[in-house]
């Protein structure tokens, strides 16, 4: 087991002076935590206003509170399972930012379980936050997304996963709800090609986060489920948080003007083998 080389780069520096969303509007979902939170900091640090979002607002108010832009931006509490709650989200944008450039629709969640052992409302539950979720905020957001006189263009990026090209055993409901969070990014990148937006979703692979934890916290010895896990990459350690956040702000970034309908695996090599 081995933890990041020390030789590499630190993680989130994304180069000393890297500004690409100086004066940008992003909303992050699911903020308040994990990779959520890591994506919302690094594209605050890189300029952005940004909007902190998740069902748990104490949350998404330290996530903003953390940010080196708090004041140009907001936390809200949101519940992506709900239309009524996203359009609520859609109007204190408009209202706060008067438009936006960037969506991330990154809030999940992860329930074990082979489909015996799923009851029809954990599937439910399940494609509701990972999948109806993407939807509806991501048609929410259109009509600013798609709104005309951008100076650039605009970019969603939807957190899939892995298992959303791959599968694990007893993971079928959350593999099934990636697996629709890539295909909608497909079809997204496809409908508004055209329009200057593009659509993306990066596939991590095993990320040390809260989520990760609750699963060590299942097995009867956490140090040794940790072990076990981090020889799994190929590389022999886990990824953080910001290693994600790195590829979700290149995606977001006008630097992948050309980038539009790809899933980024970042997994330290798991899904080459
Ligand atoms: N950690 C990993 O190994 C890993 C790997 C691949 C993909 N992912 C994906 O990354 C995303 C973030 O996961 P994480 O590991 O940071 O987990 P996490 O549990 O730390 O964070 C998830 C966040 O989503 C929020 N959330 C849950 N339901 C919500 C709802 N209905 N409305 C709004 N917010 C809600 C939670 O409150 C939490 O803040 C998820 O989509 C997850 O599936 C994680």
């Amino acid at each position: 087991m081995m933890d990041v080389p020390s030789t590499l780069l630190p993680i989130g520096s994304g180069g000393p002076s890297a500004r690409r969303f100086t004066g940008k509007a992003c909303v992050i979902t699911g903020a308040a935590s994990g990779i959520g939170r890591a994506v919302a900091l690094r594209l605050a640090a890189e300029g952005a206003r940004i909007a902190a979002v998740d069902i748990d607002l104490a949350g998404a108010t330290e996530t903003l509170s953390l940010s080196n832009n708090p004041e140009g931006g907001f936390a809200a509490s949101v519940d992506v399972r709900s239309a009524d709650s996203v359009a609520k989200l859609a109007a204190e944008v408009e209202a706060r930012f008067g438009g936006l450039d960037v969506l991330v629709n990154n809030a999940g969640i992860e329930i074990l379980g082979s489909i015996d052992e799923t009851a029809p409302e954990v599937w439910d539950e399940i494609m509701a936050v990972n999948l109806r979720g993407p939807y509806l905020v991501s048609r929410a957001m259109l009509p600013m997304l798609l709104a005309p006189g951008k100076q650039t263009g605009t970019a969603i990026v939807h957190n899939a996963s892995l298992m959303g090209l791959v599968s694990s055993a007893r993971l079928a409901a959350y593999c099934a709800s990636k697996a629709g969070v890539v295909s909608l990014t497909r079809s997204m990148a496809l409908d508004y090609a055209t329009r200057n937006l593009r659509v993306n979703c990066v596939c991590p692979g095993i990320i040390h986060t809260p989520m990760l934890e609750r699963r060590f916290a299942m097995q009867p010895d956490r140090e040794a489920a940790y072990r076990a896990t981090s020889l799994r990459p190929p590389v022999h350690y886990i990824g953080h948080a910001e290693d994600v956040a790195a590829a979700v702000a290149y995606l977001a970034s006008d630097e992948a003007r050309f980038v539009t309908g790809s899933a980024l695996t970042i997994d330290g090599g798991v899904g080459a083998a």
